[in-house]
């Protein structure tokens, strides 16, 4: 069979049927109950819209440019994911210290069916900077009230190819179909997170917000600099733009790729992905990569998948290159 999402399949939930890892299943009130604080800033995304790229700039801007810190030690640890048990996932590289204060207390941590994931939020240091794929509707209703959230869109052609190659070569998925069967399931909306366009019409509504800073992966690609000059002024970290510009460069992709704090161990891959040699994790960081996969015919049937979000896609000014 071909696996989808999580090994244990997917599990749908909440007003627009979110499609969720199972594990995240009992904890749907815990998500909403959480106690962000002021200092915190929350990455919120829709899955490979841009995530990692946006939590190591927005880490490394309000921390002092500390490259250093940021080379040593793994981006799960300096900025946790919320419903995910990334300690457990990733630990082999992470910090001694931390790896074992969390296993004292849960020894028989499990990253799929544990559900000690909130924790590692709750104990990162302030400030947090914190990574969600929850949509709103999942999170704290008064978290605009309470903290900063930055979202990041990404034009789903492109979303849909690099999720094709994040399920296929991530042994917690191990999508074994080729790209025409995962727009197959694209198309019936059968994704982690899914539906896409729920997810993204729900940050898009609150946009006009004042801690809300709604981000396109394109628009940072085109103009790097000056989103992170509309980054520093939302988080008021006051860099100068020399600072922003050593940012940028920390933040290249040809950096970030080859940089192994930012980038999950090998065992996190299939064996087939690990023999391949294939880090899908962090890929190509490119725009308009979907022309490499879509046939004419996969193309129409994206079209009519399009026309599902169309009430949404046109108030969203997606730049489809
Ligand atoms: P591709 O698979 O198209 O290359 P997320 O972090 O939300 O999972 O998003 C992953 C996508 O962001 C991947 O897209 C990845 O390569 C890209 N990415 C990661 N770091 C990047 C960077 N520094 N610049 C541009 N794209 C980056």
């Amino acid at each position: 069979s071909k696996f989808l999402g999580f090994r244990q399949g997917l599990v749908g939930v909440g007003p627009s049927r979110h499609l969720l890892p199972p594990h995240c299943m009992g904890f749907t009130k815990k998500y909403k109950d959480f106690k962000f604080c002021e200092s915190d800033v929350v990455i919120a995304t829709f899955p490979r819209s841009g995530t990692t790229w946006t939590q190591e700039i927005v880490w490394t801007m309000r921390n002092g440019l500390d490259f250093n810190e940021a080379s040593k030690v793994s981006l799960n640890v300096r900025s946790p994911f919320f419903e995910f048990d990334s300690i457990h996932a990733v630990h082999k590289d992470i910090r001694a210290d931390l790896v074992a204060k969390f296993l004292s207390r849960h020894p028989n941590g499990d990253p799929r069916t544990g559900g000690i994931f909130l924790e590692q939020a709750e104990m990162a240091p302030a400030p947090r900077t914190i990574k969600t794929h929850l949509p709103f509707s999942l999170l704290p209703p008064d978290i605009l009230e309470t903290c900063k959230v930055v979202y990041v869109a990404r034009n789903p052609r492109d979303v849909c190819v690099s999720y094709y190659h994040h399920q296929s070569s991530l042994g917690s998925a191990e999508f074994i179909g080729d790209f025409s069967d995962f727009v197959d399931f694209w198309c019936r909306d059968l994704y982690l997170q899914a539906p896409f366009w729920g997810h993204l019409k729900e940050a898009w509504a609150k946009r006009q917000h004042r801690n809300l800073l709604f981000l396109f992966y394109e628009d940072m690609k085109e103009n790097h600099m000056r989103e992170l000059k509309r980054l520093d002024a939302f988080l008021g970290t006051g860099l100068s733009e020399e600072q922003l510009r050593q940012v940028a460069e920390h933040t290249s992709i040809s950096q970030m790729k080859s940089r192994s704090s930012v980038n999950p161990p090998p065992s996190v891959y299939t064996e087939r992905a690990q023999k391949e040699g294939r880090k899908d994790f962090i890929r190509k960081g490119a725009i308009g990569d979907w022309v490499n996969y879509f046939t004419p015919e996969l193309e129409t049937k994206f079209q009519a998948w399009l026309k599902t979000g169309e009430e949404i896609a046109k108030e969203i000014p997606f730049k489809y290159k």
